[in-house]
């Protein structure tokens, strides 16, 4: 952890580089570098310091996951799809061992039924779903609590 234990890194994963081609309806109507300047002030406001991360191939994401030692003070991620089954990434958010918040753009929970389940749900300290861009300020005021206090 660093002195001020303050550094969030924001981990998107399979088709979240689409945003901006996906249903706006689910996903909203910002692409994937608006979101991330919209995180990001979020963050600013709140005294996080956040660095962003996307990849569509799998391996990359637990790679990524791996390195975060001594880089990050707490997580937020949004795996996409490898959410619902991806346990080479839960173990690989086991090997992080840090604080973190999953988020969903949409509201998985009222989608079809393989959306509602999450392989990582029980290693994270949040999950906030169906709340668009906002939801992102949600899971950094979670993780706020959780390292600052
Ligand atoms: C998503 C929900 C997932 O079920 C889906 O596969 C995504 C995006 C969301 O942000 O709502 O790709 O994680």
């Amino acid at each position: 952890m660093s002195a001020t234990a303050n550094r969030i890194e924001i981990m998107h994963g399979v088709n979240l580089d689409q945003l901006g081609r996906r249903d706006p309806s689910l996903y909203g109507a910002l692409d994937l570098p608006a979101l991330e300047r919209r995180i990001g002030e979020f963050g600013e406001a709140l005294g996080l310091a956040t660095s962003f991360f996307q990849t569509n191939h799998e391996g990359e994401f637990v790679e990524h996951l791996h390195r975060l030692e001594g880089q990050a003070d707490g997580l937020v991620l949004n795996p996409g799809a490898w959410t619902h089954y991806s346990f080479a990434i839960r173990d690989a958010l086991e090997i992080a061992a840090l604080p973190a918040v999953e988020v969903h753009l949409s509201n998985v929970d009222e989608r079809e039924e393989w959306r509602r389940r999450s392989v990582l749900g029980e290693l994270c300290v949040a999950r906030v779903a169906g709340r668009g861009a906002d939801g992102y300020r949600d899971a950094l005021e979670r993780l706020r609590e959780e390292l600052i206090g």
